[in-house]
């Protein structure tokens, strides 16, 4: 039951909570008892999972379609909650898209504008209209920042400059809210294994060895799981995290220590 953490009553509205990250935070806050918004483009995976997460409870779950990158849909939706649920506790901002890999000459303005929009553009625009409800109930904001944006990512500049984004917008955040009562911290997760990793692994040739060479990249041995992201923040949305603002929480199984591969670069 949430790591110890009570959400009874308490109101969460995740961005990009169809599947992934989102979805795996969205389990962990209704199995803490709360009331749980998926805000996402994807409707057929959104209805999905908040219906079969609704049904489990002990909390509650609803989906509201949204684009992040549309400031007035974010808007309606966050007035959606608060309309339905009287209040709003905390906000993760989470919904990204992942531009393909490759070089920058290959990359075009347009395609930066697009993720901009989207992964730092769309996190700002839900702080903006959320946190006059925060402020009103003493919430805090989560956002799902990436470990990339410490190391940086070998074709993945415009991707690593929005999560870089993500990191000092969060800082800044923390400094302007502390005195609202409204904690923002940012988590930075490594490997995740997502439904989307395992799709990729299956179109591979050997998705088999691709998985276990992953696994390696971690000292402990294996990627994180949804869930595990999803409990840390459900720790830093806490009032046991009540001290705690302003920082990146890396989620990485140790995979930044100890410079370099861990094994040798097989072929795949
Ligand atoms: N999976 C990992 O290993 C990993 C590692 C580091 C950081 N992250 C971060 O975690 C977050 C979630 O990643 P994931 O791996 O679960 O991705 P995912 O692709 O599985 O899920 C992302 C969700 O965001 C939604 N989304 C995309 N564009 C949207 C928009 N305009 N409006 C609303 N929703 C939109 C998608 O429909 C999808 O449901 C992202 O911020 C990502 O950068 C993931």
């Amino acid at each position: 039951m949430g790591g110890g953490c009570d959400f009874s009553n308490k109101v969460v509205l995740i961005t990009g909570g169809s599947k992934g990250i989102g979805a795996g935070c969205a389990k962990v806050f209704v199995e803490a008892g709360a009331s749980v918004l998926i805000c996402d483009v994807d409707s057929e995976n959104g209805e999905k999972v908040a219906s079969s997460l609704d049904a489990k409870g002990p909390g509650h779950c609803q989906f509201e379609k949204c684009d992040v990158g549309i400031p007035s849909e974010v808007n309606n939706a966050i007035d959606a909650a608060v309309e339905s649920c009287g209040r709003l506790d905390c906000l993760i901002n989470n919904a990204a898209i992942f531009p393909r890999f490759r070089p920058i000459d290959e990359c075009s303005v347009e395609e930066f504008e697009v993720t901009l929009r989207v992964n730092l553009i769309g996190y700002f625009v839900a702080c903006k209209f959320a946190l006059p409800y925060l402020r009103r109930f003493q919430g805090s904001v989560i956002n799902m920042g990436s470990l990339t944006s410490v190391l940086g990512h070998h074709f993945a500049t415009i991707y690593c400059a929005t999560k870089g984004g993500i990191s000092a917008f969060s800082k800044a955040l923390a400094i302007e809210e502390a005195k609202n009562g409204v904690r923002v911290n940012a988590v930075l997760p490594g490997n995740i294994l997502t439904q989307s990793r395992v799709n990729l692994e299956a179109s591979m040739k050997d998705g088999r060895a691709f998985h276990d060479y992953v696994e390696k990249w971690q000292w402990i041995g294996r990627s994180g799981t949804v869930e595990e992201v999803g409990q840390a923040c459900l720790f830093l949305a806490s009032d046991q995290a009540r001290f705690i603002t302003g920082i990146e929480l890396i989620l990485s199984g140790a995979a930044e220590l100890g410079y370099g591969p861990k094994v040798p670069v097989p072929e795949f």
